[in-house]
């Protein structure tokens, strides 16, 4: 099995690659920003795709993670990709920081589109994911939850009304990006992410997403571990 993990930032990476030991195949995506970092394991391939930088700080949105998917599938032709990071989350639901979810639904809550039914549809997203997102929940004892995606840290009102109105609990700036990639190449897709700041309680969300962001990474990593070796049908080799 080819398994390859899409990651916006080197920060929420590392852990999980010091974990594997997946060594870094210099230039591979060059001349796009994007780094491969890959490994072999047991007849397995473990591939983790960072954005890369510009202007010195790790590329983070949505352009560049299509930019990165687009490259990664065409690359490498995994046969799952996993996009692995950090979200925002909601009191009001019981989230807490640093808790890990499985996406069970993902789309976007930034883009608003007037005009009829198509055009809408086709702006929110809504994308497929992984038949075996259940599973892999249930095998990580977490929550799932829905991943709506926006170009913004913060949450602007209107970016709040979409959400509610679409039962979103996870917020992020790359999830669906990735899946309408990968829903183009028919590719299936698992979303892991580790909460690092509560939407809802007021807080400044740059301020708690920077405090937490290395203990969330931790705790992504460590699921991630326990991803891989579950679909590599490894005994905890890491
Ligand atoms: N990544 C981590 N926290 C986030 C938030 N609140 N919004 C978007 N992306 C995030």
């Amino acid at each position: 099995m080819h398994i390859c993990f899409i990651v916006a930032m080197q920060a929420e990476a590392q852990p999980f690659i010091d974990m594997f030991a997946v060594s870094e195949v210099k230039d591979f995506f060059a001349p796009l920003p994007c780094k491969l970092y890959s490994t072999e394991m047991q007849g397995h391939t473990l591939d983790v795709v960072l954005n890369g930088q510009q202007h010195g700080t790790d590329l983070v949105g949505c352009e560049a993670a299509a930019v990165t998917t687009m490259a990664a599938i065409q690359q490498r032709k995994p046969d799952l990709i996993i996009n692995s990071g950090t979200c925002g989350a909601f009191e009001a639901n019981g989230a807490k920081i640093g808790e890990v979810y499985v996406g069970n639904a993902v789309m976007f809550h930034d883009r608003r589109v007037p005009g009829d039914d198509a055009w809408g549809t086709q702006a929110l997203g809504n994308y497929p994911l992984s038949d075996r997102s259940a599973e892999i929940a249930e095998m990580l004892h977490c929550r799932m939850g829905k991943v709506t995606t926006g170009s913004s840290l913060d949450m602007q009102p209107c970016d709040l009304e979409i959400i509610q109105a679409n039962q979103g609990q996870l917020k992020d700036m790359e999830a669906a990006a990735i899946a309408f990639v990968a829903s183009l190449y028919h590719t299936p897709i698992l979303l892991l992410k580790s909460v690092t700041d509560l939407c809802d309680n007021g807080a400044e969300t740059y301020e708690v997403f920077r405090r937490n962001l290395a203990m969330a990474s931790q705790a992504i990593g460590d699921a991630n571990r326990k991803v891989v070796n579950y679909l590599f049908g490894l005994k905890s080799e890491c």
